[in-house]
């Protein structure tokens, strides 16, 4: 038991108790969505997903900000993939990067079963900082809203190419950018800390990004979002 849980022996336990009235009250069970954890599970991929929360609070900020054009960062079995998909209208469009084939296929089975075919849900397999440089190549259109939820070192690699996909108005929003609250740790060995740490450096002194970052606690433990909009 660490430190923490010692100090507070029933706050993760509550965290995921909230989580799960709070899904019970505003997010209807999905079949579709549970029988993708489950595949995912069996596949032996990482249990990284978003939580049900989460994943509607991504749906809600493509609604909300009336994004059509999505690109993910990281797709894993592509449970965040279906949540945003869902909040695209007919004619939006999301690409997400992966770089495990293995995770790819998982997702785009998840995908097709949950009825979202390849037209609106592009998967490209391969590293992401060369997808991203593919994609800038092939003149993409400009991004209305951008998910980065992949390999944490590499968090400012994928702010900057971010922006270079974005026009103003743009959200980018990064995920597990509190890690346990160790984003304050200055001399942290952990690579993914020093990831997350030189992305708010980045975001600190990059004028074209107005941004904040909001703590959160659930089943996935204590964690947060960092939330962005490319200023005009
Ligand atoms: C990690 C990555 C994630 O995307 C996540 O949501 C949680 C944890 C990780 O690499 O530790
Ligand atoms: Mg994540």
């Amino acid at each position: 038991m660490t430190d923490k849980s010692m100090e507070f022996p029933n706050l993760t336990h509550t965290w995921a108790k909230t989580d799960r009235y709070l899904e019970r009250k505003l997010i209807p069970r999905d079949p579709v969505l549970e029988h993708a954890l489950d595949a995912n599970d069996a596949a032996g991929l990482p249990h990284y997903d978003v939580t049900a929360a989460q994943g509607k609070l991504l749906q809600l900020l493509i609604r909300m900000s009336g994004a059509k054009r999505v690109l993910e960062i990281g797709t894993l079995g592509g449970v965040s993939t279906i949540w945003m998909a869902r909040g695209l209208p007919e004619d939006g469009r999301l690409i997400t990067l992966e770089l495990e084939p293995l995770h790819a296929r998982i997702a785009r089975e998840n995908l097709d079963r949950a009825g979202i075919g390849r037209e609106l849900v592009d998967i490209r397999t391969g590293d992401a900082a060369r997808q991203l440089a593919l994609l800038e190549r092939e003149k993409q259109e400009p991004f209305d809203f951008i998910f980065i939820d992949a390999d944490k070192p590499n968090n400012p690699v994928y702010l900057k190419w971010a922006l270079r996909l974005s026009k103003p108005g743009t959200v980018i929003v990064g995920d597990n950018v509190v890690r346990e609250g160790a984003v304050i740790e200055e001399s942290s060995a952990d690579p993914r800390v020093r990831g997350v740490r030189r992305f708010f450096d980045l975001l600190a002194e990059e004028p074209r990004i107005d941004a904040t970052a909001i703590q959160t606690v659930g089943v996935k433990g204590y964690d947060g979002f960092m939330l962005g909009i490319v200023r005009e």
